[in-house]
Order: C-alpha cells, then structure tokens, then sequence
C-alpha cells in the first residue's frame, strides 16, 4: 500500500521553510498532497485561486508531491482520501503551542490520523509567512525567504 502523507496550511505565502519540510516529508512517503486551506482563521494576502497557484508551482518541481485545496475540516478531508499521517512544520518553542492544540484536537475527533512534526533546515527556523507578508508590503526584498515564483507573485501584489 502507498504511504500517503497530508501537509496543510494557509501557506499565504509558502516559504522556503514550508519548501523544506515538503522536501523531507517527501523523502519519507510515496506521495505527498500539499493541502491548502480554503478557510483559514485570518484573513489572507493572497487568495486561494494564488495560494493554490503557488502550492502548484511548488508540487510541479517534485514527482511525488500535489497541491491540492480543501474545505472544512482537515480531518474530514483526510479521512476522505484515506490518509493517515498529517505533516506539520515545527519551528521554535512558540509554535508548539498552538500545534500541540490542533494537533490533539485532530486527534479528538480522529484518533486514527497521526500528526508528524517535521523541523525545517536551521536556516530557515525564522521564517514565517506574517513576516514575510510585512517585508513585503513595506516595500523590502523577499528574495531570500520565499521561492522565486513567491517573490515575484509578492512584487505583483505590492506593486505601486
Ligand atoms: O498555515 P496555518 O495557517 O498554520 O495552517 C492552519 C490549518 C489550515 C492547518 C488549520 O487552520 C486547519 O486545519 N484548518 C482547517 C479547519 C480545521 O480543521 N480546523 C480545526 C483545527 S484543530
């Protein structure tokens, strides 16, 4: 059977901390679907037709990865496809929090799905998709945070 893994996030926009743990959960499973969430609890820069463009962009550089987006609830969504691992980021203490929250929320109301933290390259440990979202709306240069097709879709947005 083909171990199939579930990465999700608002992924407003992807960053190259988001792109590395894509890279290593890859690695671990046959298949691997970059869920973007249609609802999110914030609102969002770019809007889901953009996020899943990006997502895309991104799952078209990997033989095993695809993006697709969902709506309601990611377990339900889950359950759907018949996958059983759910792959999330982990970056610094402050993410544990509300990861350790939703994470055993999910467990709740799926107690089948496993929730597997994933920690992105040193490097890329302070990256996050709301400071990168600031860099840019005031003007600053996102190149060195997010992939290429990011940077430019970032320019386009906050263009004058
Ligand atoms: O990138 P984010 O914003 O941290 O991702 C959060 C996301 C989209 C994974 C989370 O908000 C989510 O799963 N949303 C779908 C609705 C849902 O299942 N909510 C209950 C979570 S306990």
């Amino acid at each position: 059977m083909k171990k199939l893994a579930v990465y999700p996030g608002s992924f407003d926009p992807l960053t190259l901390g988001h792109v590395d743990v894509v890279h290593r959960a890859a690695r671990l499973f046959d298949h691997l679907i970059l869920a973007v969430a249609v609802s999110v609890r914030k609102d969002t820069l770019f809007s889901i037709k953009e996020r899943m463009a990006m997502a895309r962009s991104l799952a078209a550089t990997m033989p095993n990865v695809e993006a697709v987006e969902f709506n309601g609830l990611l377990v339900d969504y889950v359950r759907q496809i018949g996958a059983r691992v759910i792959i999330r980021g982990l970056r610094a203490f402050s993410d544990f929090e509300y990861e350790f929250q939703m994470a055993l929320t999910n467990r709740k109301m799926a107690p089948n799905v496993e929730v597997l933290f994933m920690m992105p390259r040193e490097s890329y440990s302070y990256i996050s998709s709301s400071v990168v979202r600031e860099i840019a709306s005031l003007g600053g240069d996102t190149s060195k945070f997010v992939p290429s097709f990011v940077h430019a879709a970032l320019k386009r947005k906050f263009a004058p």
